[in-house]
């Protein structure tokens, strides 16, 4: 039996703020309301966020409530955009999406390897299985442990096991590689695993996981129209489009381009 599963087609939507809440040193969530309407999205889509006077931004949707009425972003301010964004407590701002395409193979066990702001789509992904009740390993890495904060409490509500690792005081000293290189767990045990992050990390795991077929990745790409037309999301090396074809993508289908 084939289940479909509902997403909106790419449209604009206004959001409104109504909290902005620093998780950690680097990290802020941001819950959006949407106004008179429903963004409903599948992982690992995404949205083209618009705030008046600056350039759009490609986030991850972290979490949906309310079926796509409110969805929560997960933020690292490092440009103009971002760093406005994380200012604007109770304003409007305009939303244009699901971007991209839902990719969700079926499995009972999931290991979600999260890097960073990486956190977001991964978290999304924690959100669809255990609403499916499967059953979810969640590890989340930072260089500092200032930066992994009060993340895990939000990853909590989704994933079975939290692992954290940074130089110092979390759970594992090393980074989200390690935890697989050196059997914290074991990737093997897992149906699907799924990374997301720095490219450098999702280039170290490319190089590390036996199984391509059951690795997704989550990539990030200059995103411009987000609807296939300008090409500015090509992945080199490929003719796939990520606002198009991903943002996530088998590992097998691209691991040529990663090895570059
Ligand atoms: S952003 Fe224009 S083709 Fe992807």
């Amino acid at each position: 039996m084939s289940i479909a599963y509902r997403y909106s087609k790419p449209s604009y939507f206004t959001g409104k703020i109504y909290n902005i809440n620093r998780l950690s040193r680097t990290l802020y969530e941001i819950d959006i309301n949407i106004i008179q309407d429903k963004l409903i999205s599948l992982p690992p889509q995404f949205v083209l966020v618009c705030v008046p006077g600056y350039e759009a931004v490609p986030m991850s949707i972290a979490v949906q409530e309310e079926n796509g009425g409110v969805i929560k972003l997960i933020v690292k301010p490092v440009g103009e955009t971002t760093n406005k964004l994380v200012t604007l407590n109770n304003e409007y701002i305009g939303i244009i999406g699901p971007l991209g395409k839902p990719l969700l193979p079926s499995g009972d066990k999931i290991l979600l390897l999260a890097g960073g702001s990486g956190v977001a789509p991964m978290l999304r992904f924690a959100q669809y299985y255990a609403s499916l009740k499967k059953d979810i390993t969640f590890v989340f890495g930072a260089w500092e442990s200032d930066e992994i904060g009060d993340v895990p409490g939000i990853i909590r509500r989704y994933a079975s096991e939290v692992i954290t690792t940074c130089t110092n005081g979390c759970d594992i000293r090393g980074t989200v590689v390690d935890v697989l290189k050196y059997g914290y767990v074991r990737e093997d045990e897992y149906d699907y695993v799924f990374v997301a992050g720095p490219e450098i990390m999702i280039r170290n795991i490319a190089n590390y996981v036996k199984n391509q077929y059951k690795t997704i990745v989550i990539m990030e790409r200059l995103v411009r129209c987000g609807l296939g037309l300008c090409g500015s999301c090509i992945i080199s090396g490929t003719n796939k489009l990520l606002c198009y074809d991903g943002p996530g993508f088998v590992l097998s289908d691209i691991v040529e381009v990663l090895r570059q």
